[in-house]
C-alpha cells in the first residue's frame, strides 16, 4: 500500500496528541487544533465548527492571507459568531451529519448533484476567494460527532493553492479524533469548575447568616484576584485556579463564634485572638486535599492576613515567602473590606480607601501587587460597583 505520510509527518501527529492533553482551556485549545490541522495541510485558512444541539457554531477562524492583509488586530472583525444548522446543505453540516469527509478541489465548482452548495458570504465580505477545501468531522471514540473541522486553501511551495492530496484526509482524521476527545475532556473540565464554584456561593449563602455579606464579599474576591494574577503575567491557568481558590479564603470564620464574627464595636484583645484563628480554622478545613484548587485555598487561607514586612498573622513571615496567592488575596480582600460596610465599619470613601492602601505599600502589601492592582484599578472599582451588597 503506498502512503505518502512522512515520518516527519506521523511525529509531528504524535507530538499534537500529546500536546492537546495538556491543554485544559477550551477556547486555546480550538484555536490549537486548527493552528496544527493547517500546519500538517499547508493550509491556507482554517474554522472550526462545534456541536450544540442540533445547531454547528462557527468558533474559530483563522486566516493568513487575510490576516496579512488586514493585520492582526483587524483579525477579529473576520470573525462573527454564528450557529447553521447540521444538516445536508451546507458542507460542515453534512460532515457532522454523516460523519464523512468532504475533500473538494474547488467549492465554487461542486458537483450539480450535491445536496450541499457553499456559502460564498464570507468570501464576498472580506475579498477572499476559498478554493480547495477539505471538511472533516470530528468523530470521538465512541461515534458521538463533537464538531467540524474546515480546513481552506491547500498551498504549494510556490504558494499556488491546490486540492488537498487524499493522503492527508487520514492524517486530519487522526488529528480531529484526538481533538474530539480533548474537546469533550476540556467541557467537562469546564463544567465541573462552574459546578465548583457555584458550589462555593452557595455554601457562602448558607452561611450568610452568620455575615450578612459574605457571598457578594467572596465573588468580588474571585474577580479582583484574577484580574491581579492575570496582570501579573501568571499563566492562565494558574488566574482560572486562583478565582476559584480566593473565594474560600475566610471559610475558617464558621469556626470563629458569632459573639466575635457579628459584634457591632471593636474587638477586644482576646475577641482579636480568637478571630485570627479563622486562617489556621480554614487552614484545617481545607488541609489534605489532592485538588489542586483546594491545596491552594489552603495556602490563601492560612497567608491571606500576612504583611510583607512581617509583622501580620499568623505566622508573621515576611515579602517573597508569603506565596504570592496570599499576596494577592491580601490587598483585593482590604479593599474589599474597606470599601464595604462591615458590622464594625461603615463603607468608606474611595479617596480614603486608596490612601490607606498607597500608605500600606510595603509594609502590608507587595509593592509589585499593589502596583498592579492600581494598574487596574478602573476595571477593580467597575466590579465593585456592579457587585454591591443589596439594601
Ligand atoms: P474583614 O472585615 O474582611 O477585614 C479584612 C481586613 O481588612 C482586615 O484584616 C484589615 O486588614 C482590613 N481592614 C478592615 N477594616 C479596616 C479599617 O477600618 N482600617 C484599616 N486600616 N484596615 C481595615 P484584620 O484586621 O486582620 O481582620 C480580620 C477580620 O477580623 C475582619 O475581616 C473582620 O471579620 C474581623 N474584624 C477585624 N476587626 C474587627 C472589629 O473591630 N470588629 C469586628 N466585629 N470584627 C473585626
Ligand atoms: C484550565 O486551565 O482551564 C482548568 C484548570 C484545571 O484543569 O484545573
Ligand atoms: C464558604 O463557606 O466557602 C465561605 C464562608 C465564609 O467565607 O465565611
Ligand atoms: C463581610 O462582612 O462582608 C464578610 C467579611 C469576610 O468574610 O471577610
Ligand atoms: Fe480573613
Amino acid at each position: 500500500m503506498k502512503t505518502r505520510i512522512s515520518k516527519a509527518m506521523a511525529t509531528r501527529l504524535i507530538e499534537t496528541g500529546i500536546a492537546l492533553t495538556s491543554i485544559n482551556n477550551l477556547d486555546e485549545l480550538l484555536e490549537f487544533i486548527v493552528h496544527e490541522a493547517r500546519g500538517l495541510t499547508k493550509a491556507d485558512a482554517g474554522s472550526l465548527y462545534i456541536v450544540n444541539g442540533s445547531n454547528l457554531d462557527f468558533l474559530v477562524c483563522q486566516n493568513d492571507t487575510l490576516t496579512r492583509k488586514v493585520g492582526a488586530d483587524a483579525e477579529r472583525g473576520l470573525f462573527t459568531v454564528y450557529s447553521i444548522p447540521v444538516s445536508k446543505q451546507s458542507l460542515a453540516g453534512y460532515a457532522a451529519l454523516t460523519g464523512e469527509a468532504l475533500n473538494f478541489p474547488d467549492v465554487y465548482n461542486l458537483p450539480p448533484d450535491a445536496p450541499f452548495s457553499f456559502n460564498k458570504e464570507f468570501d464576498r465580505r472580506n475579498g477572499y476567494r476559498t478554493m480547495s477545501m477539505l471538511n472533516v468531522p470530528m468523530k470521538a471514540p465512541d461515534g458521538a460527532i463533537v464538531g467540524v473541522l474546515q480546513l481552506i486553501n491547500s498551498l504549494d511551495h510556490n504558494g499556488e493553492i491546490m486540492p488537498f492530496e487524499d493522503d492527508m484526509v487520514a492524517v486530519v482524521q487522526a488529528l480531529a479524533s484526538q481533538a474530539a476527545v480533548a474537546v469533550k475532556n476540556a467541557k467537562l473540565t469546564a463544567a465541573l469548575m462552574d459546578a465548583h464554584l457555584d458550589t462555593i456561593f452557595r455554601l457562602a449563602v448558607a452561611a450568610e447568616y452568620r455575615d450578612q455579606d459574605t457571598a457578594r464579599h467572596i465573588q468580588r474576591i474571585s474577580e479582583y484576584t484574577k484580574i491581579i494574577a492575570k496582570s501579573m503575567g501568571l499563566p492562565g491557568r494558574d488566574v482560572i485556579l486562583i478565582g476559584h481558590a480566593s473565594p474560600m479564603h475566610d471559610v475558617g470564620k464558621l469556626g470563629v463564634p458569632d459573639s466575635i464574627l457579628l459584634k457591632p464595636g471593636k474587638l477586644t484583645p482576646e475577641e482579636r485572638v480568637e478571630m485570627e484563628k479563622h486562617t489556621v480554622f480554614g487552614g484545617k478545613i481545607l488541609a489534605g486535599s489532592e485538588s489542586e484548587i483546594l491545596r491552594l485555598s489552603e495556602s490563601i487561607a492560612l497567608t491571606h492576613h500576612e504583611k510583607w514586612d512581617g509583622s501580620g498573622y499568623p505566622y508573621g513571615i515576611k515579602g517573597g515567602s508569603i506565596p504570592i496567592a496570599g499576596r494577592i488575596v491580601a490587598i483585593a480582600d482590604v479593599f474589599d473590606a474597606l470599601s464595604s460596610p462591615r458590622c464594625y465599619k461603615p463603607a468608606f470613601p474611595m479617596d480614603k480607601v486608596l490612601a490607606i492602601l498607597e500608605h500600606d505599600t510595603g509594609i502590608h502589601f507587595d509593592p509589585d501587587v499593589s502596583k498592579v492592582f492600581f494598574g487596574n484599578l478602573d476595571e477593580i472599582q467597575e466590579i465593585h460597583r456592579r457587585m454591591k451588597e443589596s439594601g
